[in-house]
């Protein structure tokens, strides 16, 4: 598959064309960023594992009946995906109160939901991915009715196929972030990527912090806690 012209550059990750117009070559960078891009920094390694991650779960998803842009892992940090028409939806997915979900209904970090919730943003950095419903999301044209039934079915579903994986890892899923896309013939998959980036992993029995918020809140020890949650991934697939 030869690489052509790099088509975008995103926070953490290249795009490039390939010869065949239907795949894509994504190449994971060390970049982090948060708050909307006005923290910047590198987490080393953070590519590397990224990469792995979200193939390897992306990989036991679509064995598990949930459509995947994932193709094939090329490289250490490249990774041949669809190419899909993105739907500009943040779709997060939490188990337990964290984040921004604590911070804006005043509820403490940890509290454990009876059943899991779901919410979108609108995935447009100009505008600061605003929260919206799925109505508001009709009203722009985001999506169809039927697209977002099916993205909330395999957001729910992937949350149940991940919390059980990890919880055989000896950790908690806490929430986690989705990014769906078209295929040409307008079939939904999952796309973007699932990584420490993009979820909170606490340790189950200590409650150690295994993900971004690491460096999103200053802790340190952030290479450590995606090295530790890469261990956890390999030793438990
Ligand atoms: P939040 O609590 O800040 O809304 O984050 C919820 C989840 O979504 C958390 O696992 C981190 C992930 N996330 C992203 O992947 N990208 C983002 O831009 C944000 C704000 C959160
Ligand atoms: N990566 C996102 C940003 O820079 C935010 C985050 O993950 O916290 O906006």
């Amino acid at each position: 598959m030869e690489m052509k012209e790099q088509l975008y550059e995103g926070k953490a990750k290249k795009v490039f064309a390939t010869d065949d117009p239907a795949l894509l070559i994504v190449d994971y960078k060390d970049d982090a960023t948060a708050f909307n891009g006005l923290k910047k920094g590198t987490i080393a390694g953070k590519g590397i594992i990224n990469n792995r991650m979200s193939n390897r779960l992306m990989a036991m998803l679509e064995s598990k009946g949930i459509p995947t842009h994932y193709v094939k892992e090329l490289s250490q940090r490249e990774t041949l995906v669809k190419r899909v028409q993105i739907v500009p939806l943040e779709v997060i997915v939490r188990n337990i109160a964290a984040g921004s979900f604590s911070k804006r209904y005043g509820v403490e970090e940890g509290v454990v939901f009876d059943q899991p919730t779901i919410e979108f943003s609108y995935k447009n950095d100009a505008l600061g991915d605003p929260l919206l419903n799925t109505r508001h999301a009709l009203a722009l044209k985001l999506a169809t009715e039927a697209e977002i039934a099916s993205i909330e079915d395999y957001s729910f579903r992937t949350n149940e196929i991940l919390k059980t994986f990890w919880a055989s890892c000896g950790v908690t899923l806490v929430d986690f972030k989705l990014e769906f896309g078209r295929l040409p013939d307008g079939t939904i998959v999952l796309a973007d990527e699932i990584s420490p980036d993009t979820c909170r992993l606490w340790d189950s029995k200590t409650g150690e912090k295994l993900d971004k918020d690491r460096f999103r809140r200053d802790m340190g020890g952030v290479e450590a806690a995606y090295l530790e949650i890469m261990k956890r991934l390999e030793a438990n697939l």
